[in-house]
């Protein structure tokens, strides 16, 4: 055998491998960007269901201590969404989140406690606090949003 023949099959061989990792790259990060929009999907859906509560569209009170907590321990799964490989992909996550980390974690704090609270909120079994708390929440969704997510 020649040593061209070698080498081009040495090239095919390289760039087989290459696409090869890069495919499985690409959708290792579809993977985590699916898991990270079901996180806040579940996010939203507890919100929603508090809300209908707090409207008073539904009867069931007493679910809302089981909603805060839902709540709050889906939200302590967010801060460890957003490794750097899921920056690009079917994402509304913005590129601002990765040049400004430690603004975006303080945000994702802010929001883990404020959701501590409307735990305890529910547990005092007080309306208007948890109302308060709710709003509290609420805030924290739409600041993280306007600044983070692409709408
Ligand atoms: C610290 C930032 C932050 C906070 C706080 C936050 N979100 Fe989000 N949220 C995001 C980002 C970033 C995305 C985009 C995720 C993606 O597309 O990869 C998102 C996506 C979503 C989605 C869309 C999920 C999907 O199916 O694509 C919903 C619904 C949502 N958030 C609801 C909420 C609600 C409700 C709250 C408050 C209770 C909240 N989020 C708090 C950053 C935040």
């Amino acid at each position: 055998m020649t040593n061209t023949h070698h080498r081009s099959r040495l090239l095919a061989c390289l760039i087989l491998v290459s696409t090869f990792a890069w495919s499985l790259s690409a959708s290792a990060n579809e993977d985590l960007i699916k898991y990270r929009q079901a996180i806040y999907g579940g996010i939203g859906k507890h919100t929603g269901a508090i809300a209908s509560i707090l409207k008073g569209d539904v009867p069931h009170t007493d679910d809302l201590p089981a909603l805060a907590r839902g709540l709050s321990e889906l939200a302590a799964l967010t801060p460890d969404l957003f490794a750097e490989n899921t920056q690009e992909g079917k994402t509304d996550a913005l590129p601002e989140i990765w040049e400004n980390f430690d603004e975006f974690q303080g945000l994702i704090d802010d929001f883990i406690d404020d959701t501590a609270l409307l735990v305890e909120a529910s547990a005092s079994g007080n309306r208007q606090d948890f109302a308060r708390a709710f709003q509290r929440v609420g805030r924290g969704c739409k600041g993280c949003h306007d600044r983070f997510k692409a709408d």
